[in-house]
């Protein structure tokens, strides 16, 4: 270390050059760091499965969805944003599905997409006959965050839930439901070790190049 500083004396001088060169990629780590908005369904109403109404023809699902963007000072763009519903028992059956345009939502802002979706092929027969139902409500989008002036890269934003509807077509569960990635969130990981290396190898470069 002292040899390519070109001398001895030069020892200290590089030991507070790591230090704060250290602490500079710590802190713009913290400050770049993003964490995913938290998506969930506040509410489900199947007017098919309520057993006071006599809806045997109505084939609607109602959805309220939420979508929190819980960063402190960064927000976010949402690509179109796919709702995909499945009856939970066949999840390689599609019920039904929406999509929402894309739009950009600001730091600690939450948003809601209401509304219906028509569904296809649903056993509702054979749903009656017995005591409760469960969908599976899947949400594909991508996300960039807006961190001041610039944006980052784009990425996949997966996620899911199952929900469960009793026997007058409402959901279970009085709060909401939070839908979560199946994998574990590796990639995001992944990408933030990424900056943080990227960054410490910047500033060592200017440190020591200079
Ligand atoms: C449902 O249908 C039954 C018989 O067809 C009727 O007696 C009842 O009032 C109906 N209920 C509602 C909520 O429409
Ligand atoms: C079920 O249907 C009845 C009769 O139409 C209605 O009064 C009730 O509000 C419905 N249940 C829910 C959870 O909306
Ligand atoms: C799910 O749906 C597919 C396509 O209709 C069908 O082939 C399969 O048998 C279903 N599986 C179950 C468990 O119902
Ligand atoms: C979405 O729903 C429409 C009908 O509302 C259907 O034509 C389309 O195939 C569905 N897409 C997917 C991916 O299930
Ligand atoms: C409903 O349940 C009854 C008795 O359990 C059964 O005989 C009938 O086949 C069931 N109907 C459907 C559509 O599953
Ligand atoms: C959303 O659905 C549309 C139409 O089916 C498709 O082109 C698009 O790739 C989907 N987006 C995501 C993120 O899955």
């Amino acid at each position: 270390m002292a040899d390519s500083g070109g001398g001895g004396g030069c020892g200290r001088c590089c030991c507070s050059f790591i230090l704060t060169s250290g602490l500079t990629a710590l802190f713009m780590w913290l400050s770049l760091r993003t964490s995913n908005p938290v998506c969930s369904i506040q509410d489900i109403y199947v007017p098919a499965l309520n057993k006071s109404a006599n809806s045997t023809d109505a084939t609607n699902i109602y959805f309220n969805l939420k979508l929190d963007n819980e960063n402190k000072d960064k927000g976010i763009y949402y690509d179109a944003l796919n709702l995909t519903f499945f009856y939970a028992p066949n999840k390689s059956l599609p019920i039904g599905n929406r999509t929402f345009r894309q739009f950009y939502q600001g730091h600690k802002k939450n948003t809601r997409r209401t509304g219906w979706v028509e569904t296809r092929g649903v056993p509702w027969e054979a749903i009656l006959n017995g005591s409760a139902a469960s969908f599976r409500v899947d949400l594909a989008t991508a996300v960039r965050f807006k961190i001041m002036a610039w944006k980052t890269k784009k990425h996949k934003l997966v996620v899911g839930a199952d929900v469960d509807v009793n026997d007058h077509g409402q959901k279970v569960y009085k709060k909401g439901i939070r839908l979560r990635s199946g994998a574990p969130e590796r990639g995001c990981y992944r990408a933030r070790v990424g900056t943080l290396v990227t960054l410490i190898i910047a500033v060592y470069h200017l440190v020591f190049l200079n």
